[in-house]
């Protein structure tokens, strides 16, 4: 491969594909994805030790193995084509990040046909794959449909103290653009956050850091994870379905000022949160330019319980973990 071949911009190329979740809540996970966000559950997988769940034609989307984390164990991240692939991995070869291929079993658990894992930012097993296995059996939603496609499946949130870093990793490796920055002073602390797109997606991964003290009073690898319904109607029955149910609403619906995405925020069975969202716009490359916005709602978005301190997350008052993280630095593969 020569260099201008792994100059090239491979921006467009990279999408959300799945997401692995280990708790040991898998009964609650179930009712929580199928009844209340309106997923399709894989039901005639037999393990006893996961769960899996469909939003379209890709045999899993959200896979939950049972385990103790609570938490993100994996993200995928599926590229155009092998070619494309190719680059990446010179890329992280050249930066001296060891790259894993997959077992079988593993590709099997995330239904696809390879893959590849590095430890990305914050040591999130990062997983790059090109062939999803796909199904043509009907799905069985609550929901319409999930918007996927080209923009991959949604979007991430990510918590960091090193988040040039952290955006770095993201623009050296798969060409990422910055869509635009959101800071907010709560309580005397400024959030800084950072929308970066891999595709038309407004922001496939978001970037939040506190400015005056380097903290991350974030428990889990993944503040919020983003899903986009196709309808107005998939959001409101969603949203009233997950209050029926029981699940708690960590911010009800409201807009954000720079996607325009209209979404709600409810807390999982893991304790983070899910967003499901609608509408939001799509970047035009030609005419986008970043822009600097100084609040995360422009309308809504407000806590269910206002007793408990919600500021960007329900976490973010988890003040023990923000010290300790004062002392255990954030690793970082670059
Ligand atoms: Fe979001």
């Amino acid at each position: 491969m020569n260099t201008s071949t792994i100059d090239r911009d491979i921006f467009g190329s990279v999408r959300m594909g799945y997401a692995v979740i280990e708790s040991n809540k898998l009964k609650d996970w179930k009712t929580f994805l199928q009844q209340g966000l309106g997923l399709h559950f894989n039901a005639d997988e037999k393990s006893i030790n996961e769960i899996s769940f469909r939003m379209d034609k890709h045999s899993k989307r959200l896979i939950i193995q049972k385990g103790s984390a609570e938490d993100f164990v994996a993200l995928g991240w599926q590229v155009e084509d092998q070619e494309t692939l190719n680059i990446i991995l010179k890329r992280l070869t050249e930066r001296e990040i060891t790259v894993e291929k997959s077992s079988l079993a593993e590709a099997e658990q995330r239904g696809v046909k390879e893959f590849w894992r590095i430890l990305g930012p914050k040591k999130q097993n990062i997983e790059l794959y090109v062939e999803a296995k796909l199904t043509d059996e009907p799905l069985n939603m609550l929901t319409s449909s999930f918007v996927t496609d080209k923009a991959g499946m949604g979007h991430v949130a990510i918590t960091s103290r090193k988040p040039l870093k952290m955006q770095r990793f993201w623009q050296e490796i798969f060409n990422a653009r910055i869509s635009d920055y959101i800071e907010q002073v709560i309580s005397g602390v400024t959030l800084d956050i950072t929308f970066l797109r891999l595709n038309e997606r407004h922001h496939s991964v978001a970037i939040a850091t506190t400015r005056e003290i380097p903290l991350d009073p974030i428990r889990t690898k993944v503040q919020h994870m983003n899903l986009q319904g196709a309808s107005l109607d998939d959001l409101s029955s969603a949203f009233q379905r997950c209050k029926q149910l029981g699940y708690e609403m960590a911010h009800e619906i409201g807009q954000h000022p720079n996607d325009k995405e209209l979404s709600f925020y409810v807390i999982s069975p893991s304790g983070f949160e899910i967003e499901l969202g609608w509408a939001p716009l799509v970047v035009n490359e030609t005419t986008w330019k970043p822009t600097t916005y100084f609040a995360i709602s422009s309308w809504g978005h407000k806590p269910e319980n206002p007793t408990k301190l919600y500021m960007f997350s329900t976490n973010l008052s988890n003040f023990k973990q923000g010290i300790s993280t004062a002392i255990h630095p954030e690793y970082s593969p670059i």
